[in-house]
């Protein structure tokens, strides 16, 4: 009895949520959701030709060579936005900065295509699309986000002050404080190792269960949901693009995410511009990285 009550109260609560986004303007949520369904059928005919020779399509925005799934993907995202006559301003990895129509300073909207481009490209089943909407183009005003797992069919969003969302479940990340027993993801994806691997050495050496996925912002959704309890990016390498949907997302979880100092993450948005941080599912697991980190 007393669960169908708050059953019900749970569906007043979102269709109020869903009523007040419509009268305030847009319902972002709903067409970030259009976006990821374009993005699917789009580059659903690229995935049968996987692994084969791709012509040289140049360097991204971001500094990485351009797929054809990459612009294939971000063509998919722009289109359903201009048919919805929106004015705004296009961050992405791939083609960097765009104004479309008259009043583009109205939205930001912040994209990476496609997380994860070698996975997909690989045939790995680990990728996504990511995408952020703010007010600014700076990270602290993103207000919407969605980052889609294209291949399992699993879709992370969250609205400011609203939560977080796995396929419209609330989600919220691990209580997990001991390290042992803690499954920490690395990236160490980068030429400069030997520089990375020193401040990492205390932290892997207590850690039992170290992943890198391939998709950083997939990844950081993971710490949200308590799939897995941190996500570590020190590199200096991750565009804002990769970030802006993920740490709205981690942020609504009420899971943690700051720089390696401790400080909370901001960043311009914009594909030059890149971040180092460190994202835990609770405030304690994160101190004892911290803390590792620094030794
Ligand atoms: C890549 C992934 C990967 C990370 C790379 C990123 P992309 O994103 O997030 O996990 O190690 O640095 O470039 O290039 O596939 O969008
Ligand atoms: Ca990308």
């Amino acid at each position: 009895m007393l669960r169908a009550h708050a059953g019900t109260i749970k569906l007043i609560i979102e269709g109020f949520r869903k009523y007040n986004r419509v009268k305030l303007g847009l319902d972002w949520l709903q067409i970030l959701e259009e976006c990821k369904n374009n993005v699917k059928k789009q580059i659903a005919p690229l995935l049968k030709t996987l692994n084969q020779f791709e012509s040289d399509l140049g360097v991204g925005a971001g500094g990485d060579p351009i797929k054809q799934v990459d612009l294939a993907a971000e063509k998919a995202i722009t289109e359903t936005l201009l048919e919805k006559g929106l004015s705004f301003t296009f961050i992405s990895e791939e083609s960097g900065i765009k104004s479309y129509g008259a009043k583009p300073q109205q939205h930001y909207i912040t994209a990476d295509p496609i997380d994860g481009s070698t996975n997909l490209t690989r045939g790995i089943p680990f990728y996504a699309t990511s995408i952020a909407v703010s007010k600014k183009p700076e990270l602290r005003t993103v207000h919407t986000a969605l980052v889609a797992d294209l291949f399992h069919d699993v879709t992370y969003t969250a609205v400011k002050g609203e939560g977080a969302k796995r396929n419209n479940q609330e989600i919220k990340p691990s209580k997990q404080t001991d390290l042992a027993e803690a499954v920490i993801g690395v990236d160490l994806n980068t030429y400069k190792a030997r520089e990375i691997v020193p401040h990492i050495t205390n932290l892997i050496e207590q850690t039992k269960h170290i992943r890198h996925l391939g998709a950083n912002a997939l990844e950081l959704c993971y710490v949200a949901d308590g799939t897995i309890d941190a996500f570590i990016d020190i590199r200096g390498k991750l565009r804002a693009t990769d970030t802006a949907a993920a740490w709205l997302i981690i942020k609504e979880a009420e899971a943690t995410i700051t720089t390696l100092e401790g400080k909370p993450l901001n960043a311009k948005l914009d594909p030059r511009e890149k971040l180092t941080f460190v994202a835990s599912a609770n405030r304690r697991i994160h101190n004892i990285i911290l803390n590792l980190l620094k030794a």
